[in-house]
């Protein structure tokens, strides 16, 4: 389910370029604490590079929400819009899902994980499942994280989490973005990992 909208500024273009153009909306999941921290500065530079060729972006400071964990009842209601009981802020997160083509997980590296922000939004989801007859809407993704480490031992379980995510739910990886090496607030500045993050924007 793609919805493709001509880009506003296709007035001043040349017909012939207007054909290819396509704007996909996309969703960020921010699951970092931290308002102006490394995991944020990531989506930042994301974004840039993903409006700049005409997509839309959404992001969710899912710490900022107030999102309950899954209570595992397995009785989801079917709205569309609001498909788990629960009655939280997670209500602003499934109408903009479910129109997204393409969903970024976006956090710091705890524990080698995601963070829990980001976990139970993603648990939460599984309603939107049930919603679909136990269906998972197809969808594109991204991953953006950062780390105190930065070895590849450091991140293969979360790469390899998100891959099994991406074979299971049947969803399409367009790339990722680990940043490593950074810790505390403002220590991503001129990484070139920013520079990453805004090419993989561009690249959706
Ligand atoms: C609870 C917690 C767990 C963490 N676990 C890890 C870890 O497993 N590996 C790692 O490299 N860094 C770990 N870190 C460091 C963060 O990933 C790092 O500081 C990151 O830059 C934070 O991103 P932020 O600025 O978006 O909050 C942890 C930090 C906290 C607070």
């Amino acid at each position: 389910m793609h919805a493709f909208n001509i880009m506003p500024y296709c007035a001043i273009m040349p017909f012939t370029e207007r054909l290819d153009i396509v704007s996909k909306k996309i969703i960020v999941l921010n699951g970092s604490p931290r308002n102006k921290g490394n995991t944020s500065a990531l989506i930042d530079s994301f974004s840039e590079g993903a409006e700049e060729h005409g997509h839309v972006v959404t992001r969710f400071n899912l710490q900022r929400m107030h999102i309950h964990p899954c209570m595992g009842c397995l009785e989801g209601e079917g709205r569309l819009e609001s498909p788990c009981k629960q009655d939280d802020d997670m209500n602003k997160v499934y109408p903009a899902f479910e129109e997204a083509d393409i969903v970024v997980f976006a956090s710091p590296l705890y524990y080698w994980s995601f963070s829990a922000q980001l976990k139970i939004a993603l648990d939460r989801l599984f309603a939107v499942t049930e919603a679909h007859g136990m269906k998972t809407p197809k969808k594109e993704c991204a991953m953006l994280i950062a780390a105190e480490e930065d070895s590849p031992e450091s991140f293969a379980p979360i790469v390899d989490y998100y891959n099994l995510l991406m074979k299971n739910l049947g969803w399409e990886d367009k790339g990722m973005v680990l940043a490593g090496g950074v810790y505390k607030v403002g220590d991503i500045a001129g990484k070139p990992s920013l520079g990453e993050a805004k090419k993989l924007g561009a690249s959706m």
